[in-house]
């Protein structure tokens, strides 16, 4: 669309980019670092007509007098250099279809062998994908976003190929066929592919109802990513433009993205009365384009960003090796990359949020609608005439959209919503009785009591809306004033079972408290089989016939003083449950039965843990007490070994015993012979030592013939003893 843009610049800026490309290049020393991507419009053909395009409106084809054309594979050989260097080629064209190309797979072939890590991001109209192809971006993908535009064939060729539906083509078979390829496409991608894929489909105020049968088509053909994007308006179309259709379309894209959260598939789509204006923009992180972004279209002329407004810049990329160079290295692009301070820097929207009116249509067609009255005076001032109240509801945690649904669906006028801009969660308590007395009085029909509240419903006190597509979740937050109602009509005969499922398990899941039509209701607390918390309750039979079936359930999570309690809780649903009067009290029976055996699950879940714990201390005793009785038998056998060395020991000792014991006798033999045979005196010694010498044969003797002394008789002792050793 930005090209587009730079393809209607005058003669003028025409003239300054020719004087450009004239003047001399820069030194191959100081060349700026190529981009990491590189977005290549290399095509004006297209086989589409989009009443939305500008190549349709503006009647393309008659003003060039032809079909359009493509850059020719030999001229984008002249960007090798760059292009072997790029993370990113993105393949876009701003009016035309790219994947038209006919050399298509030689260009991409040519690409993966210069730059092998090199991935694709492409935005096309999806009539050229087929299973073959999936093979040409295998393992190459970035993203690849498929401009599918409707959720049914009639839409398909009403808003894409009128020229078909001229010829009298079958709508519905197109679409068929179309949507087969296009899912034969994605089944045949790798697995790690798929995710990459996504369908877009611009919205307008005439199709806000097909929203979400487009989710529907998407998971039709395989596919885990939608987009929803606005419509930019051109004259021809003024009023057509989503800004006339605000609520509705946000209650479109509530359902939409509440639908595809159960179905797996996200959804991205921008909703009205959300934005909040950057007030502070860190323009070096926000915009990286002059640095590592580059455009090249297929013209002589290009601009430097996609925001760009002055003179168009002159290119020459395809002519030799060097143009790239040429380009990337101009003087303006020199001057963006050292201060983003040109003038269409100055006037960039990159702040510009989806709830301003230029996100829609230009200043000029903004004129237009104001004039007619199809935009409030208010318009005239500002771009974004609620831009505070937003702010006011983010910040305290109120989703406005859901607000405004309530109201104007009651008929309380929709201004009420304004009093929170000054007064915060304390406008809640008016909002809530202005809404239950309308709701009171209104006619609306006894259905509809499993409320989604991701999804549209009348409801005051809500924030915004979650949606987990990987855990197929959609939910609520309650909002900032910790309370939140619900209008709901029942059968005032029949009784009826309350169920309030919590999204996400938090601390307050307990704290929980249920009131209707101002009157407290004794709860009771279980869990689904998902792990998800449940609050039941029983609606007193009086209560549903008071106003005809009418309810005002409110919840509040309070602290133990009644204050608003701090911190975070989400509801998934809320199902009201009707049966004569017989069953209802047995639901309640199997309810409580439920509850305890829930309570009763818990209990056997913690015993089971703490029976884990116990054996695991139990196992590592046992390994203990193994180790153990290894020891001990391992000190047994040296017990016994000990024990077997000492009985050899016994008997060594008493075959020494005996030995001694017979050496004893023999000494004492020998003592007693001895002692015979010493004289009781020692008168004559001389002579009883001659005796003695003959009777032990000859052994020399050393005694003393100092008999008379006391000492005497010691050393003689003392021979006796070593006579008997
Ligand atoms: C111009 S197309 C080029 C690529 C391809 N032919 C296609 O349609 O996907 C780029 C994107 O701009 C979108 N587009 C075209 N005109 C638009 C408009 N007036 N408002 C919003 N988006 C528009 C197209 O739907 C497409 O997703
Ligand atoms: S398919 Fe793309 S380029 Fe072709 S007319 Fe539609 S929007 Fe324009």
């Amino acid at each position: 669309m930005d090209d587009f843009t730079a393809e209607q610049s005058t003669a003028t800026r025409l003239r300054h980019a020719t004087a450009m490309l004239s003047s001399e290049g820069p030194s191959s020393v100081d060349l700026a670092p190529y981009p990491e991507l590189i977005y290549l419009d290399w095509t004006d053909y297209c086989n589409a007509s989009c009443f939305f395009c500008p190549r349709s409106f503006n009647e393309y084809e008659k003003q060039i007098g032809g079909k359009g054309e493509f850059v020719p594979f030999a001229k984008l050989k002249k960007l090798e250099r760059v292009l072997s260097s790029v993370k990113y080629f993105g393949i876009s064209s701003s009016i035309g279809e790219p994947l038209l190309h006919p050399e298509l797979q030689q260009i991409l072939q040519w690409l993966y062998e210069i730059n092998p890590k090199i991935t694709i991001r492409a935005t096309t109209n999806g009539t050229a994908l087929t299973a073959e192809k999936a093979a040409w971006f295998a393992g190459h993908l970035d993203w690849l976003s498929v401009s599918l535009n409707a959720g049914n064939g009639e839409a398909h060729m009403r808003d894409m190929f009128p020229q078909l539906a001229a010829r009298g083509i079958d709508a519905g078979k197109r679409w068929e066929l179309h949507l087969r390829h296009i899912g034969e496409f994605i089944a045949a991608l790798p697995a790690a592919d798929r995710p990459r894929i996504r369908l877009n489909m611009i919205a307008y105020r005439h199709n806000t109802k097909d929203i979400v049968d487009f989710v529907r088509v998407v998971e039709r053909v395989g596919c885990l990513h939608a987009t929803i994007s606005n419509i930019v308006v051109h004259p021809h179309i003024v009023d057509w433009s989503l800004y006339g259709v605000r609520d509705l379309y946000n209650e479109a894209v509530d359902k939409a993205c509440e639908l595809g959260a159960r179905l797996g598939i996200r959804v991205d789509a921008p909703r009205f009365y959300t934005s909040i204006k950057p007030v502070m923009l860190d323009l070096e992180k926000a915009c990286r384009e002059p640095i590592n972004v580059a455009y090249i279209n297929r013209a002589k002329f290009s601009a430097p960003c996609c925001q760009w407004t002055e003179e168009v810049i002159a290119q020459d990329v395809y002519s030799d090796d060097e143009g790239f160079d040429r380009y990337w290295n101009q003087d303006v692009f020199r001057r963006l990359r050292q201060k983003r301070d040109s003038q269409s820097c100055r006037v960039c929207n990159l702040t510009r949020v989806f709830d301003e009116t230029s996100f829609h249509f230009s200043a000029y067609l903004k004129k237009q609608l104001i004039a007619s009255g199809q935009l409030s005076d208010k318009h005239s001032k500002s771009d974004y005439p609620e831009q505070q109240l937003v702010r006011v509801c983010v910040e305290s945690r109120l989703d406005l959209p859901s607000i405004r649904h309530t109201l104007l669906r009651l008929n309380v006028p929709v201004e009420m919503a304004e009093q929170i801009e000054s007064l915060g969660v304390a406008a809640l308590p008016a909002l809530e009785q202005a809404c239950w007395d309308a709701f009171k009085t209104i006619d609306v029909p006894a259905e509809g009591n499993d409320i989604c509240l991701a999804a549209p419903f009348l409801g005051i006190g809500w924030g915004p809306p979650i949606h987990d597509p990987v855990n197929k979740v959609s939910a609520r937050w309650i909002g900032g004033a910790q309370a939140a109602s619900i209008f709901v009509r029942v059968q005032p005969g029949l009784d009826c079972m309350m169920c309030l499922t919590i999204a996400y398990p938090t601390e307050l899941e307990r704290r929980l408290q249920v009131q209707v039509c101002g009157r407290p209701i004794e709860t009771w607390f279980s869990r689904d089989e998902a792990g998800r918390a449940m609050i039941g309750a029983f609606v007193p039979a009086d209560l549903m016939s008071t106003h005809d079936g009418r309810l005002w359930v409110r919840v509040a999570c309070l602290d133990a003083d009644g204050a608003p309690a701090a911190g975070l809780l989400s509801l998934a649903r809320v199902s009201l449950s009707q049966e004569t009067k017989i069953v209802v009290p047995l639901e309640r029976l199997l309810a409580e039965k439920d509850a305890l055996l829930g309570q009763q699950a818990l209990r056997v879940r913690q015993l089971e843990q703490l029976f884990a714990e116990h054996a695991a201390s139990l196992e590592q005793q046992l390994v203990r007490a193994t180790k153990l009785e290894q020891l001990l038998a391992e000190k047994d056998l040296r017990a016994s070994e000990l024990e077997r060395l000492l009985a050899e020991q016994g008997v060594l000792g008493s075959q020494l015993e005996q030995a001694l014991a017979e050496k004893g006798v023999l000494r004492a033999e020998k003592d007693v012979l001895l002692e015979q045979q010493v004289p009781p005196s020692v008168e004559q010694p001389e002579q009883q030592v001659s005796e003695c010498k003959s009777q032990i044969g000859g052994k020399i003797l050393q005694v003393t013939d100092d008999s008379q002394s006391p000492k005497v008789t010691a050393p003689r002792r003392n021979m006796m003893t070593w006579l008997r050793r």
